[in-house]
């Protein structure tokens, strides 16, 4: 093996997150763009290039419709803005639910065209035999259990999950498989504290939760929904900015200047004593 250059960025790995369950929290976000990427790199331990790109950037409905291509671009784009956090990005609906090989060979080009660390999926009853035959191969896999935005179209809508005894225990049973057959971690989305809380105890993975309370292991969010984007969020997510007013406000004024033919010409700025 050749040495790396000492200089070099290391990235946070699957082990690193693994050995940081019951430890200090994981600060995970989602990042479809370089520029964001680079932004979130300082903060975050984990950049999930997740498929609510679908929604986020390109506006569908939901995310069924998005590609194998779309994430690859993206997890490209995200590779290219960060250094440091680890990149995971998730497998798009229909390439690993068919079986375990369609899977692999979908995994494999995520890793190869992008560089990614590791692909997540959203592992109900019959994915961990997949997990297990990717992670025996090679690839560092994240699972996903609780409310699965995959499944959109059989569930009827986003619905939270765990509501009753026989949902709690089918929510549970499925993050454990996840972490039996080898996922380094789980995201577990849109569970009540007490089951969030049951299944972070039950696994010897790290938990990161999304509308799951503090009782995970670490959280993540959409990085366009805790910027203050959309005129809507889920009500779980806090609004740590507002940029939708700010970008409104500078498009504005921007406007403004237009139209008010305010705008300097080469010889002020290209050419002047100060640009040299
Ligand atoms: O696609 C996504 O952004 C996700 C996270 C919100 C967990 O799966």
């Amino acid at each position: 093996m050749s040495a790396q250059r000492e200089d070099a960025v290391r990235r946070i790995t699957a082990s690193d997150i693994l050995a940081r369950k019951g430890r200090a929290p994981i600060v995970c976000l989602t990042a479809y763009s370089a520029p964001m990427a680079e932004i979130l790199d300082d903060h975050c331990d984990v950049l999930l290039v997740g498929d609510s790109v679908g929604m986020v950037v390109h506006g569908l409905p939901n995310t069924v419709g998005v590609t194998l291509e779309m994430m690859i671009l993206h997890a490209q784009a995200v590779m290219r803005g960060s250094k440091r956090a680890m990149v995971v990005v998730d497998m798009p609906f229909g390439s690993y639910e068919g079986s375990p090989g369609g899977a692999y060979a979908n995994a494999v080009r995520i890793m190869k065209e992008t560089g990614a660390q590791a692909v997540k999926v959203e592992s109900g009853l019959t994915v961990p035999e997949t997990i297990a035959y990717l992670v025996q191969r090679g690839v560092p896999v994240m699972g996903h259990v609780g409310l699965r935005p995959q499944s959109v179209m059989v569930e009827g809508g986003f619905k939270a999950k765990g509501r009753t005894a026989d949902e709690r225990a089918r929510v549970l049973a499925e993050a454990k498989a996840t972490a039996q057959a080898g996922a380094f971690s789980v995201v577990v989305e849109g569970v009540a504290e007490s089951l969030a809380g049951d299944i972070t105890r039950a696994l010897d993975v790290p938990t990161i939760g999304i509308g799951a309370s503090a009782e995970c292991d670490g959280q993540i969010l959409v990085v366009d929904d805790m910027l203050g984007l959309f005129d809507w969020t889920p009500r779980f997510v806090r609004r740590y900015g507002d940029l939708r007013g700010e970008i409104s406000k500078a498009v504005a004024a921007y406007a403004d200047d237009v139209r008010g033919r305010r705008f300097p010409g080469a010889t002020e700025t290209y050419f002047s004593k100060a640009a040299e």
